[in-house]
């Protein structure tokens, strides 16, 4: 059996040949291998390198058969009054659901009106008058403005959608992307000093925001510069569950109060 001490030592003696001839042991760097790009079919593509082709072949941008189309903002953002913004909506099928031969609900009130209401969807009551709020929820919410002192004539009530949909089902996000467009410029036309949301539907589509009502309701938030927005819940989950009213009550008259410091036209009777 040969010397460990000199097997040790002709090992190391290889290593350095090999290093004098090579590289040093241990900073061989793994050879590089350039593999030819091989042409990919589309198929093969991940989804990441798809979108990349998809974007970098696009000339122009395709026109999203569920959005207004650019003639349709074009149009829409030369109304200046309500009534050719309502003379709009009755030609625009975008506005509508899958619910066959519904009436539009444009909205109703001041046309100047400082305090605007936006609720979730037309129900069949609202969709047989052409008018919004006029069924239980609307009774109920006659009489939360009565009781502060506020009329539903000298402000402007609309929902989120103008055309009722199915089996009073809430809107689909797609619904109300496509009716988004039409209510700003509403907003945008009346100018109102403040906006109340009912429910959630309306708040998180206003707000952009996924948080639940709990966290929305009973503040003022900014609204795309130029608006401050209240958030309370919807009278029908009122409806649905009293407890909620002891909540809604503190909105409303926080809504009032900041109505009047903003000087609010009319000057409604004075709020206790
Ligand atoms: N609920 C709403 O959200 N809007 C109406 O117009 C009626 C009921």
């Amino acid at each position: 059996m040969s010397d460990p001490s000199d097997l040790i030592n002709r090992i190391q003696r290889f290593i350095e040949l090999q290093e004098e001839v090579y590289a040093p042991v241990g900073k061989l760097e793994a050879p590089q291998v350039s593999t030819p790009a091989l042409p990919k079919d589309k198929e093969n593509l991940t989804k990441e390198e798809n979108s990349a082709e998809e974007s970098a072949e696009t000339i122009e941008e395709p026109t999203d058969p569920n959005y207004p189309s650019p003639e349709m903002i074009e149009s829409l953002k030369a109304c200046t009054t309500l009534d050719e913004l309502r003379a709009l909506c009755e030609t625009a099928d975008i506005l509508k659901t899958d619910l066959p031969d519904t009436k539009l609900v444009f909205g109703k009130g001041h046309p100047q009106a400082d305090l605007m209401i936006i609720g979730e969807a037309p129900g069949a009551k609202e969709d047989a008058l052409g008018e919004p709020f006029v069924g239980a929820s609307g009774n109920l919410l006659t009489k939360i403005l009565e009781a502060i002192k506020i009329g539903r004539s000298d402000i402007f009530i609309a929902n989120i959608l103008k055309h009722r949909p199915p089996e009073n089902r809430n809107p689909t996000a797609e619904e109300r992307r496509r009716s988004l467009p039409f209510l700003e410029q509403q907003i945008d036309i009346i100018k109102p000093k403040l906006i109340l949301c009912l429910g959630l539907v309306s708040a998180q589509t206003l707000l952009e925001s996924s948080a639940p009502l709990k966290d929305l309701r009973g503040k003022f938030h900014p609204y795309r510069g130029d608006y401050e927005l209240m958030v309370t819940y919807h009278p029908a989950a009122l409806l649905r569950n009293k407890h909620l009213k002891r909540d809604t009550w503190e909105d409303v008259q926080k809504l009032r109060a900041r109505y009047d410091e903003l000087g609010g036209n009319p000057a409604f009777a004075p709020y206790k």
